[in-house]
């Protein structure tokens, strides 16, 4: 079952509306603030930026402002609430520089070699998402030169590393930096 089907049954609903609360907490916003877990991604004005699961949008905006005017964030989530939410979060910000499209991150539809960097905040390890696919894909759309930022660090940075995509290239905050293979 893939996250899509997984949220329209009744047991998804909760679950992903107890999810929404906590990623919007005022604690975590306190102790996991995103301006701090962003600087380990060393993201540059005027870059172009892809966020995968985008979720209600904590990483969003910040990110949306490191990029400054000349940059571009594009923030996907595959669940149609999150992408309302944050599109609502965008708009009221006046951020003109962020579109918020609703798409799986196995298969983004952007074109090959089209992004300086990607983030993946919060949403790896997950069951519904495969990691071989997913590296694949973040390899293809992925400039050479540029970066994928994960975060938190967990067991997957093993996978990532032992898998023909990816070479890792530091850490910061937290994060993890990796490059083309
Ligand atoms: C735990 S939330 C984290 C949201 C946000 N990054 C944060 O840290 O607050 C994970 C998000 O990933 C999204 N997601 C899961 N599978 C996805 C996929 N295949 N493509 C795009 N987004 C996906 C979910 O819908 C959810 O919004």
């Amino acid at each position: 079952m893939n996250t899509k089907a997984f949220a329209n049954t009744r047991v998804g609903q909760v679950f992903i509306r107890i999810m929404a609360a906590i990623m919007e907490s005022r604690l975590r916003y306190r102790f996991f603030g995103p301006g701090r877990i962003l600087q380990g991604a060393d993201l540059q004005p005027g870059q172009t930026v892809l966020e995968i699961g985008c979720g209600t949008g904590f990483f969003t905006l910040p990110a949306a402002r490191l990029l400054g005017d000349q940059g571009s964030l594009v923030a996907m989530d595959v669940l149609p609430m999150s992408v309302e939410a944050v599109t609502r979060k965008v708009q009221s910000a006046n951020l003109k520089n962020v579109r918020v499209v609703q798409g799986d991150a196995l298969n983004t539809k952007l074109a090959a070699k089209s992004v300086d960097a990607i983030l993946i905040f919060g949403v790896i390890p997950a069951p519904m998402l495969p990691m071989d696919q997913l590296l694949s894909e973040m390899q293809r759309i992925l400039k050479p030169g540029g970066t994928l930022s994960v975060w938190p660090p967990s067991w997957v940075q093993r996978t990532i590393v032992q898998s023909r995509y990816f070479a890792l290239r530091g850490k910061r905050h937290g994060v993890s930096n990796y490059e083309r293979s």
